[in-house]
């Protein structure tokens, strides 16, 4: 990817964080972060363009806790027709800016019969079931051509964040995300399928951005907010109208666990 000019502010802000919000979790921005810009994703020169409700599509950059952060409001989907390459744009474009720590935000189906709509996961691990990689055909002399992947996301940030909801009460599960490209919700059969391969919550993002940090040597944090049972062990069919209403409704506590979370980098 060419890094395209940018408007000042931008240019020079110099952000040390990169953010990315997730389904119902563009919020963040506006209620946590003390807003120095914004830059909308159609402004930016060869930037895909974000298709779904729910998803702002802009950068919003600012500061929080004195930090220099710059936040996705609004992700690419490989569901929505992206490649990969364009997916994971951002992520060259945050790191060529400076961020050098990644958190990334996911809403999430719960595989785990102990996870509940609202409970917050943190990534110890994933698996890419999206058929894909986006370091196919990767142009640029980055990183190491074959990435190691046994720690993608940081051991030090959870630990960190694992003791501070302990001390605040919070519960934080733990577990593997998997990612399936949607946009179908998975059948009972898939889940279950998913279930024996080691995975406690099923998503459409989180990887492809993951593994492209990690290429380039950033450190990675990633949360999903459980907003549903996934299919089959919810009874009921799942609507994208209860994954928005569950981020919704557990709100201050996400806002307050990515705010935890950002003072630990
Ligand atoms: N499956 C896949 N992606 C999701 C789900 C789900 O159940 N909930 C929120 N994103």
């Amino acid at each position: 990817m060419n890094i395209p000019n940018l408007p000042e502010p931008l240019a020079s802000f110099n952000p040390e964080i990169g953010l990315i919000l997730g389904s119902g979790l563009g919020f963040f921005a506006d209620d946590r972060i003390e807003v120095a810009g914004r830059l909308s994703y159609g402004e930016i020169e060869g930037f895909p363009v974000s298709t779904v409700e729910g998803h702002a599509g802009q950068f919003v950059y600012g500061t929080i806790g004195g930090k220099r952060v710059i936040c996705m409001q609004g992700r690419f989907h490989f569901y929505e027709g992206y490649s990969m390459a364009e997916i994971t744009s951002p992520i060259r474009l945050m790191h060529a800016l400076g961020v050098r720590t990644l958190f990334v935000t996911n809403a999430a189906g719960g595989i785990n019969p102990d996870y509940v709509p609202g409970d917050f996961m943190l990534l110890r691990d994933h698996i890419n079931a999206l058929g894909t990689n986006p370091l196919i055909g990767w142009e640029g002399d980055e990183g190491v051509r074959f990435p190691d992947m046994s720690e993608v996301y940081d051991g030090q940030l959870r630990t960190g964040l694992r003791a501070w909801a302990e001390a605040q009460g919070v519960v934080l599960r733990e577990g593997v995300y998997l990612a399936a490209t949607g946009p179908s919700y998975e059948t009972p059969a898939e889940v279950r399928a998913f279930a024996t391969l080691g995975a406690d919550a099923v998503g459409m993002s989180t990887v492809p951005e993951a593994i492209v940090a990690r290429k380039l040597g950033m450190r990675v944090l990633a949360l999903s907010c459980i907003t549903n049972a996934a299919a089959g062990i919810s009874k009921t069919p799942l609507t994208h109208e209860e994954v928005t209403e569950t981020a919704d409704r557990v709100r201050p506590q996400f806002a307050d666990l990515l705010t935890a979370a950002i003072a630990l980098a």
